[in-house]
């Protein structure tokens, strides 16, 4: 698949790492494309990466991961421009009470929005398996079919996805999981994760 990452950072560039090592074709979208550090990062992704601008790479994907930090979501989609129809993989934390969910649909108005790799941290996307199994990805989209292809990309990095059904749900998911993070992380550090085991 054509994956746009609107974003290079801790969470673009493992996940733009990840797809591109198996096998998918990723546009990495930048302020600055050819920039030291993208250089460094197309290094590490291998031949199935390329660097753009974010118009550009908004162009090519037929899905496009927005991972920018909260204040600048605003830009970067505006940078990316029209997305009707497109599948947008929403990764945003907002911590400031206000809802990523609603300001992405909000900025980004008949995009094919799922919501995905928000409740883990970049350490456990980098390398999701461990002996007892594998990290759940929470994940929620309107459109069965987008939801499907960005499940599908979930699994191809060894993920175990579990599409949550609804807004709701994934509102109470997302607070459970930041509870639980409140709990565990000062345990168990960044790389703990939870499995959803079931028959
Ligand atoms: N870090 C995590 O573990 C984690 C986990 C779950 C969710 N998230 C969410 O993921 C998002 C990204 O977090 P991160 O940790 O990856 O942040 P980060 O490491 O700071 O990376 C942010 C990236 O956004 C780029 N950027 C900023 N403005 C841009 C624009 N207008 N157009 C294109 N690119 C732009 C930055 O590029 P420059 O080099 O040009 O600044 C940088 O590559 C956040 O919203 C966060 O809430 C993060």
């Amino acid at each position: 698949m054509k994956i746009a990452s609107i974003g290079s950072g801790h969470i673009g560039g493992t996940l733009g790492k990840r797809w591109a090592a198996h096998g998918h074709e990723v546009m990495f979208g930048s302020r600055d494309p050819r920039g030291e550090r993208m250089t460094d990062l197309l290094a590490e992704a291998g031949p199935n990466a390329r660097a753009g601008t974010v118009r550009e790479a908004a162009a090519f994907g037929e899905a496009i991961l927005l991972a920018v930090r909260p204040e600048h979501v605003e830009q970067a989609l505006a940078e990316a421009g029209d997305l009707s129809g497109r599948i947008l993989i929403n990764c945003i934390n907002r911590y400031d009470g206000a809802s990523a969910e609603a300001e992405v649909r909000r900025l980004a108005p008949g995009a094919r929005i799922v919501r995905a790799f928000h409740t883990l941290p970049w350490e456990v996307l980098a390398e999701p398996r461990y002996e007892a199994g594998r990290a759940t990805a929470f994940l929620y989209g309107d459109d069965p079919s987008a939801t499907a292809a960005v499940a599908g990309l979930a699994a191809d990095i060894g993920l175990d996805a579990v599409d949550v059904g609804s807004p709701e749900a994934m509102a109470k998911t997302e607070a459970a999981n930041g509870a639980l993070w409140s709990v565990l992380g000062p345990r168990f550090g960044r790389t703990y994760s939870l499995q959803v085991l079931r028959r």
